[in-house]
């Protein structure tokens, strides 16, 4: 199907995880940690053209703190990648998003995405969704290690 032998290379995300919690290290508030959280999926992960929070409001996703292009406000649950992410509560990876039915094309660069549920304890706060534009980016080792990140990310940062 996709040529996995071009797919960008696994990086090292015990490593990005500590570095991570050096960064987000001796601040919990809400809006500081989720920009640098953005700013640091951007600027260490390869191959990427959007990276950001969708914050769940009612049954709406919000767009909060990200990294790329501006992008939709507003994602009723159930629609496109984030919304369907928001209402199963877990990770979507789509390998080409032109085939995705529904997929919202915020930015036309983008080919494949990954969409992973930002839950703290039984409640959902949002999404977090990075955009590729490169078909097939996001491997399952990708999946585990960014699900990892985002659980970090949700320890050491305190909800309103
Ligand atoms: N593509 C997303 C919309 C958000 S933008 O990619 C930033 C979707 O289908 O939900």
């Amino acid at each position: 199907m996709f040529e996995t032998t071009e797919r960008t290379r696994t990086p090292d995300y015990a490593q990005l995880e500590l570095q991570l919690q050096s960064l987000l290290a001796g601040e919990r508030n809400f809006v500081t940690n989720a920009a640098q959280f953005s700013a640091f999926i951007f600027q260490t992960l390869a191959d990427l053209n959007w990276a950001g929070f969708y914050l769940a409001q009612d049954q709406t996703l919000l767009l909060g703190p990200f990294q790329g292009k501006v992008a939709c406000v507003k994602i009723p649950f159930g629609r496109g990648v984030c919304g369907a992410a928001a209402q199963q509560r877990k990770t979507i990876v789509v390998a080409d998003v032109h085939a995705f039915d529904g997929h919202i094309a915020c930015d036309s660069a983008s080919n494949s995405e990954i969409v992973l549920p930002v839950i703290v304890g039984e409640r959902l706060l949002g999404v977090f969704d990075i955009d590729s534009p490169q078909l097939n980016r996001f491997s399952d080792a990708d999946q585990l290690g960014l699900e990892k990140l985002v659980a970090c990310f949700v320890a050491m940062t305190d909800v309103a």
